[in-house]
């Protein structure tokens, strides 16, 4: 039985007081929570979401990551600073950077070699585009993005890997997958890490990100192979990600 893993993904929002308000209302909150939350933060503001969350079972994760190691790198955060400062996750690959900030499969590989080196639990983000979806080849894109990590890494170690199924067009939209379809890609994948890993695919997590609100979490987590969500929008609102979190140890 896996462990449900509920991360909150803040993006690029909010100040030092509303960031340190947020972390100390999910603190309050998540104390009776059984699945395991995450809440990935900005990078200037992890060392105060850290210590606000110090005290609570909240893990903390960064959104992204350096392609390189420590070193002439102007402006970078590697894995390392990461791990040091007290993250334990870090979503990589997000489509946002993908699409927004251009980065390929192959640098995506690249960060995960470095987050699995440094000791982080990587949260893979993989998904399809709407054109990819209306054109039949959503599996087939998911593939590419799993199997550039899969030629760079080979996965001997998967200890902490987690997989997110973010369908580029459900993401801030408004526009859920439905859980149909999110149980067939979360396949698509589990079958690719069967592959991989073998038998140790069933302990690793797929989690489902796009629109997740308290009002249809229950329907996605009641599928059984979708392990969690990553939640952008509904996580800035403490209630409403406690309220997912919740649902999520319902099912
Ligand atoms: P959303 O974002 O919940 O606002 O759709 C999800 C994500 O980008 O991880």
């Amino acid at each position: 039985m896996r462990r449900k893993l509920v991360a909150g993904n803040w993006k690029s929002n909010g100040s030092l007081a509303s960031v340190k308000a947020l972390a100390g209302a999910l603190a309050e909150g998540s104390g009776a929570i059984h699945a395991e939350v995450v809440a990935c933060a900005p990078f200037v503001f992890l060392p105060a979401v850290v210590e606000a969350l110090s005290h609570s079972p909240v893990r903390v994760g960064a959104q992204n990551l350096s392609e390189f190691g420590p070193g002439a790198f102007t402006g970078e955060v590697h894995a390392e600073m990461l791990a040091d400062v007290g993250c334990e996750y870090v979503i990589v690959g997000h489509s946002e950077r993908r699409s927004l900030l251009g980065e390929s499969d192959q640098q995506v590989a690249r960060k995960l070699a470095h987050a699995i080196a440094a000791g982080l639990r990587p949260i893979l983000c993989v998904g399809e585009t709407l054109e990819h979806r209306t054109a039949g080849c959503a599996r087939e894109v998911v593939l590419r993005q799993l199997n550039a990590v899969g030629e760079l890494l080979g996965f001997p170690g998967v200890d902490g890997f987690v997989v997110a199924y973010e369908p580029v067009w459900a993401i801030g939209t408004g526009q859920s997958a439905s859980p149909a379809q999110v149980q067939e890609a979360h396949g698509w994948i589990r079958d690719w890490l069967r592959t991989v890993v073998g038998h140790a695919a069933g302990s690793i997590r797929v989690l489902y990100g796009g629109s997740v609100t308290p009002m249809n979490a229950a329907g996605l987590f009641a599928c059984p192979d979708i392990d969690g969500a990553l939640v952008g929008g509904a996580s800035l609102n403490a209630n409403d990600f406690v309220s997912i979190c919740q649902s999520a140890d319902r099912a």
